[in-house]
């Protein structure tokens, strides 16, 4: 990659404030200092018992700005990272001190129902001042991430996530891991303060909220020093409300080895852009092929092509004479997914609606409308002609069956689609093949399907994570029984 790649806020207005950034190195020094070698780094000891979702205000622009008040969890976004064991409980008291209702949803976790999170679903939201306790196992090892399923288009655009990490039994060997939470954020160019037009047709009918502020775990510019042939392992988590992100390695050679918590059959290395859909987490090792007095980088492709630093590694010093062999995969998690289609029961969901798209019509409160009527009703998107969620589910579904669902996006716009409580696998040509996921990209125009064995008894979300595309309309749920 030619040139000097910078770090670009997006449409913010672009101050490369450099004192913020030597401030970040300076912080993230800190942090590291603290930090031993190692699993159970810091914060599954400190990690709050609690989770209070509140107002908060932060630094979030570069210096030079006011603070952002946001709403985070425990003061903060990301809020703080849950990590345990696998096989472990996750236990956590929400608190809820914000000025209206919430829930937290458990992100990729093969989770009990009643713990899903799901406001209107699987619980009633937790009205302010209120409290609710969940309480989980994690079963799979893995990269997940938690965040607000109530009005989630606002709340999690205002801050409402954070990591969750469940760690195998035998970690691969790192030098360090770093958990890396890309987000974008809608802020007002003068006061910095959050743009409230969450519910703005023009965002909601095309790419969903995007917004001008591009951060890596609520800073913008993240500088990590690191030194040469040092081996780290990247936990990326896309928590933007609708980025989508196309990254690259400069100065760094890597390998996925999970995709969405779950581990690859093998690393597989990456040389072409990753992209991480909105939802979409990517486990990565690298190793730093930069010499020192260089900086390394996690590049972000811009809309416009050009590469930006997401996150920088300034290199100092050499861990290590020689570059490492290849890393092994990780470990396998229990469940291995959908093997065969035989039997699957077919299914098949129609997106449609948006801006520049075909729906002529769609179904609301049981009555059929227009395009426009719809739109003067904050509904732009339909699955299988619904512009809501509707009382039945997409599925009625027998545990433990098979199931074939056929996605056709009929819309000219890309859609994450997410499944709660059960893991997919992409079926090509035929045949179940990948790693599992729960969230898959959907491209514009794009028919893809996917096999799950509905394993996971309850009634689960499947819905776009685009999160204002999920409130217009692009949501169903299936149930097992
Ligand atoms: Cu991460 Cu229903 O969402
Ligand atoms: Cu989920
Ligand atoms: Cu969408």
């Amino acid at each position: 990659m030619a040139g000097e790649i910078v770090a670009r806020p997006d449409t913010f207005p672009e101050i490369l404030a450099m004192p913020t950034r030597r401030a970040f190195i300076g912080q993230t020094a800190a942090v590291l200092a603290l930090a031993v070698s190692g699993r159970h780094v810091s914060a599954a000891s400190h990690a709050p018992a609690t989770l209070t979702a509140r107002k908060v205000s932060v630094q979030l622009a570069p210096d030079g700005y006011p603070a952002t008040s946001i709403w985070g969890y425990e003061g903060r976004a990301p809020g703080p990272t849950i990590r345990v064991l696998q096989g472990e409980r996750v236990q956590r008291r929400l608190v809820n001190d914000l000025p209206e209702p919430t829930s937290v949803h458990w992100h990729g976790i093969r989770i009990d129902n009643a713990m899903d999170g799901v406001s209107g679903l699987t619980q009633e939201a937790v009205a302010p001042g209120e409290a609710f306790d969940y309480d989980f196992v994690a079963p799979d090892a893995g990269t997940y991430w938690y965040h607000a399923h109530n009005r989630s288009w606002v709340q999690v655009a205002r801050g409402l996530h954070g990591p969750l990490i469940v760690e195998e039994a035998t970690p691969p060997e790192v030098d360090r891991e770093e958990i890396l939470v890309l987000d974008d954020w809608l802020l007002d160019p003068e006061t910095a303060l959050i743009d409230d037009s969450f519910d703005q047709p023009m965002m909601m009918s095309h790419g969903g909220r995007i917004g001008n502020l591009i951060t890596t775990n609520g800073r913008f510019g993240l500088s990590i020093p690191v030194a040469r042939h040092m081996r780290l392992r990247l936990r990326l988590i896309n928590a933007s409300n609708a980025r989508i992100f196309p990254l690259q390695l400069a100065g760094l050679r890597g390998w996925t080895v999970a995709l969405d918590g779950m581990p690859l059959a093998a690393p597989e290395p990456l040389q072409d852009v990753l992209v991480l859909a909105p939802a979409q987490r990517a486990d990565l090792i690298v190793d730093v092929t930069a010499e020192a007095g260089e900086t390394a980088h996690l590049v972000r492709i811009g809309n416009d092509d050009r590469p930006a630093s997401q996150v920088a590694f300034p290199v100092s010093g050499s861990s290590a004479q020689t570059p490492r062999a290849a890393p092994a995969p990780l470990p396998p998690n229990p469940g291995v997914g959908i093997r065969s289609l035989t039997d699957a029961r077919p299914l098949r969901l129609v997106m449609s609606g948006g801006a520049m798209g075909r729906m002529d019509s769609a179904f609301l409160g049981g009555e059929r409308m227009g395009f426009r009527e719809l739109a003067a009703r904050g509904r732009f998107w339909a699955f299988n002609e619904m512009a809501e969620m509707t009382q039945a589910p997409l599925a009625d579904l027998s545990r433990g069956e098979p199931v074939r669902l056929e996605i056709v996006n009929e819309t000219v716009f890309p859609h994450a689609m997410h499944l709660h409580g059960m893991h997919f696998r992409e079926i090509r040509e035929g045949r179940p093949v990948g790693p599992m996921r729960d969230t898959a990209l959907v491209a514009a125009q794009e028919t893809r399907e996917i096999g799950f064995v509905a394993d996971n008894p309850g009634d689960w979300l499947f819905h776009c994570h685009m999160l204002s595309h999920a409130e217009s309309g692009m949501m169903t749920w299936v149930r097992v029984t």
